[in-house]
């Protein structure tokens, strides 16, 4: 029996005893906080179990779509490790409100096991709460299971009603006693009978649970009796099909097979796997995963959520990012992942519609998720490795936090690869580091206003053009929260003043120097320099260790690699901006700029978007002078001395009387920043960006050096997968998509003739259909599959067959309609074809109009079409 039919089976089975068969709810609940995801057929009933709803129903079943992964049901970290856990599973079930209970709930269950599915007595154990005897009897003397296959299990969960046989939807919410049937996959399978202690073997699996409702456990824990005693039931329909289909495992079943193919293609397609080799193990756990995950992320984004970082959003990205890092683990070095949705949704499409209707928003929704952990995956993993390489029996929190908050690791995502080493995390660790994080970001919230700060001591000397090192660099001022300390100590965010520092602070677009500040007893972390006033810098630091008090003195280092980035992208920012000129002419001129460690951005007066070749052009330019490695200067001179040695200077900016000028290969520019010491320095120079920033202003933005190297090493990496995909050479690309996109004009082509070969054909079987209304031959039709062209080629058509006629056609596309309206010539006098067109479209939620003998017109409620098209001919007969 396929898995479809079984889920029928189920459904029809309770039915035929009196219950209504009820849709499956969102898998997120609509309007219960207490929950994160529907993790039970019940949820939806939830109210009609506590008295608060009532149904036109007191019997219902459900398939209904589950997730467990995250809450008071659990079963995320078990996927992969077991033959039956999900994240998403279909849950069976029957419901009575207050109308039968334990005597028919537990006969209906043992029927359908046992007869409709004709599953062998003897291989059913089944449990009960220990303190419920009645269902016992009913179990031993109504149905007759023998004693010896009923287990009775009590409170065996640390507390009173703590037991496997005495179920809660959450903490508060509906509950009670149930009994679990089990089916025994027989002795080659490891595992013991419920209750013994190798029950967690797979060997007797859980197929069915019936609660049997009595209570509404409350916040404070009291159990209230339900106004009546009530059935919830729950059935897998994964196990209970591994059970029917004779496999052991549930991703053996229907359901999975072609899933799991999918998944090993996809996986082998993104590891370079080529036509011929075996690509990974197709038995692998990690498979399995993917496969399950992909249910689950599809159908909560069909439902509403998107990746995030919190609640809901962060359980998606969570059960995501597990299903990347185990195709990563297989091989994938690409996006696979995502590709897996309209798989999914042949599959599961016709069960539940939602998944076909949302395929290509649920895979765009993935893929750009997947996309985003694809880039820092590799370092991330990386460096995990490096700590599991350690042999540590531990991976401490700080990693843990470091893989969480730069590389996108959620921590149950780094256990998961630890659990496979047999290592653990810090957790403890972990969570320290998450709240310091948290109270950084408070404190930077307060950090920005540090920039008011009152200060009237000595000013800064700056050394940073020379050094990047000051042996001792007093301090002069400390301020913590925006205000003035005596003090600051271990832990604290300061700002902090010296008087000598190679700190370079934040002025001209370039950004401030990170580095720390460091004596015998203490260490300052310093993430940002800024001016306070015009010659005073103040540094943004974090005292990791030990105290800073006025007078105390450091040494000053500058951050090497940071700094060296920063210059050569400035360095570039300035040879860029005479090349900007060269090419696209003297009135380039600067805007605003912004450099830092990771690229230089450069707003500037030009009215048109540049061409790739003008950008080329700039390009080479500035790359020939990092080629010459020209020496840069700096010279302080009188502003007079430096206009008339023609230093560019920006219009309406104010100058002191003396200024620096910087020389860098061709370009001289007024300048207080950093720069290389030869052009050489800057590497490579690679623009990566063009755009308008607001009316004749546009922006480049560019990289230098490593990040150039990067930037090319990432697109050269995106054009071989493109070739890979199309099986071509990098070369070939753009000749193989043009004559794809040929093919594909060919086949619309076809397409569209084909449908109007369809329609045409439609249109002659029509004829027979027309009826005749006082000498007017009268047809209103749906045309499958036609658009409006066919609409009106059919129209035509069908006028000159019918001679004397009124005609409406009508197609539909999902719920929206369209529908034309015909007139012959001589029929005009009495029927006009706007009104006719109207008057259908109306009754689907639109409107039209058009000409006497032919109109056209839209409606958005095709469930209404059908009645609208009958309504025709009493229409046409009014005016006849
Ligand atoms: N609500 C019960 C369960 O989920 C049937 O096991």
């Amino acid at each position: 029996m396929k898995a479809s039919e079984i889920r029928n089976t189920f459904l029809k089975y309770f039915e035929s005893k009196g219950h209504t068969i009820v849709g499956s709810s969102p898998v997120v609940p609509g309007d219960d906080p207490t929950l994160l995801f529907t993790n039970a057929g019940m949820n939806q009933f939830k109210d009609v179990f506590l008295g608060f709803d009532k149904r036109p129903y007191s019997r219902a079943t459900t398939s209904q779509k589950c997730i467990r992964a995250g809450g008071k049901h659990n079963d995320l970290d078990n996927v992969g490790y077991t033959a039956r856990h999900h994240t998403f599973f279909e849950m069976l079930g029957n419901f009575s409100f207050g109308d039968y209970f334990k005597h028919d709930a537990i006969q209906y269950a043992w029927e359908l096991l046992t007869k409709e599915f004709k599953l062998p007595a003897e291989k059913l154990w089944v449990t009960v709460y220990s303190e419920d005897d009645e269902a016992y009897e009913i179990w031993n003397k109504v149905v007759g299971v023998p004693a010896e296959r009923i287990v009775r299990i009590g409170d065996n969960k640390g507390g009173r009603y703590m037991s496997d046989n005495f179920w809660m939807m959450g903490d508060t919410g509906p509950c009670g006693p149930c009994t679990e049937i089990f089916y025994d996959h027989g002795p080659d399978v490891a595992g013991g009978p419920p209750g013994s202690p190798n029950e967690d073997g797979d060997r007797y699996i859980e197929i069915w649970n019936n609660v049997f409702m009595q209570f509404n456990r409350t916040e404070d824990g009291v159990m209230h009796k339900l106004p009546k005693p009530s059935v919830d039931t729950g059935m897998g329909l994964e196990r209970i099909t591994a059970v029917l289909q004779h496999v052991h495992s549930n991703y053996e079943i229907d359901l999975f097979v072609k899933l799991l193919a999918a998944a090993k293609n996809a996986v082998d397609f993104a590891s370079g796997v080529k036509p011929g080799e075996a690509g990974c193990d197709a038995d692998s756990p990690s498979l399995k995963v993917i496969a399950d995950h992909i249910r689950a992320c599809s159908f909560t984004v069909a439902d509403g959520v998107i990746p995030g970082n919190a609640g809901r959003g962060f359980v998606l990205r969570r059960i995501a990012r597990r299903a990347i890092r185990h195709g990563y683990k297989l091989g994938a070095r690409a996006p696979f992942f995502h590709t897996l949705v309209h798989p999914l949704a042949v599959e599961m499409g016709e069960a539940y519609p939602e998944l076909k209707q949302g395929a290509n928003r649920i895979f765009e929704v993935l893929k750009q998720e997947e996309e985003r952990f694809f880039q820092t995956i590799a370092r991330g993993m990386e460096i995990l490795e490096d700590a599991l390489n350690t042999g540590a029996q531990q991976i401490d929190g700080e990693t843990a936090f470091k893989l969480h908050d730069t590389y996108g690791f959620p921590v149950d995502l780094t256990a998961d690869v630890c659990r496979e080493r047999g290592v653990t995390v810090d957790q403890a660790g972990f969570e320290v580091a998450m709240n310091r994080q948290r109270e950084q970001a408070r404190a930077a919230g307060k950090f920005k206003m540090a920039a008011g700060l009152e200060y009237s001591g000595v000013a800064t000397a700056f050394h940073g053009y020379e050094h990047l090192v000051c042996e001792t660099s007093k301090v002069v001022a400390v301020y913590v929260d925006g205000s003035p300390v005596a003090e600051a100590q271990a832990g604290d965010d300061a700002v902090i003043v010296l008087d000598h520092t190679p700190f370079y602070a934040e002025s001209g677009g370039q950004a401030g120097d990170a580095g720390e500040l460091r004596n015998a007893s203490t260490k300052v972390e310093v993430s940002d320099t800024f001016k306070i006033q015009a010659d005073v810098f103040g540094h943004h630091g974090h005292i990791a260790e030990g105290s800073v008090k006025v007078g105390d003195v450091f040494t000053a280092k500058v951050n090497v690699e940071q700094r060296a980035k920063t210059v050569r992208n400035h360095s570039a920012t300035h040879l860029m901006h005479k090349a900007l000129r060269e090419v696209l002419g003297g009135h380039v001129q600067q805007k605003g700029s912004l450099v830092n460690a990771d690229r230089t951005r450069f707003d500037f007066a030009h009215t048109a978007p540049m061409t790739a070749a003008q950008i080329a052009q700039v390009e080479a330019l500035v790359n020939a002078e990092v080629l010459a490695n020209a020496q840069a200067q700096a010279q302080v001179m009188a502003l007079d001395d430096a206009q008339k040695s023609g230093a560019m200077m920006l219009f309406g900016e104010k100058y002191g009387e003396t200024v620096r000028v910087l020389s860098i290969g061709s370009s001289k520019e007024l300048c207080g920043g950093t720069h290389v010491k030869a052009t050489g320095d800057i590497g490579l120079f690679k623009i990566v960006a063009e755009s308008g920033v607001a009316a004749g202003i546009r922006r480049v933005e560019a990289v230098t050096g490593d990040n150039a190297l990067a930037y090319l090493q990432n697109l050269e990496a995106t054009v071989n997968d493109v070739a890979g995909a199309l099986k071509a050479a990098p070369a070939e690309v753009a000749q193989r998509i043009g004559s794809l996109q040929d093919q594909v004009r060919a086949l619309e082509k076809e397409v569209a003739a084909l449908k109007g070969k369809l329609a045409s054909a439609q249109g002659d079987e029509l004829v027979n259909q027309a009826v005749d209304v006082n000498g007017l031959k009268v047809l209103a039709a749906t045309l499958q599959g036609a658009d409006a062209a066919t609409l009106r080629t059919t129209m035509d058509q069908l006028k000159n067959k019918l001679k004397t006629a009124a005609i409406v056609l009508a197609a539909v596309d999902g719920a929206k309609v369209q529908i034309a309206a015909g007139v012959t010539a001589d029929a005009l006098g009495k029927v006009k074809a706007g009104e006719l067109v109207n008057f259908v479209a109306q009754q689907v939620g639109g409107k039209g109009g058009g000409k006497p003998d032919m109109a056209m017109a839209g409606g958005t409620d095709a469930s209404k079409l059908p009645e609208a098209l009958a309504s025709v001919r009493g229409w046409v007969a009014e005016r006849v």
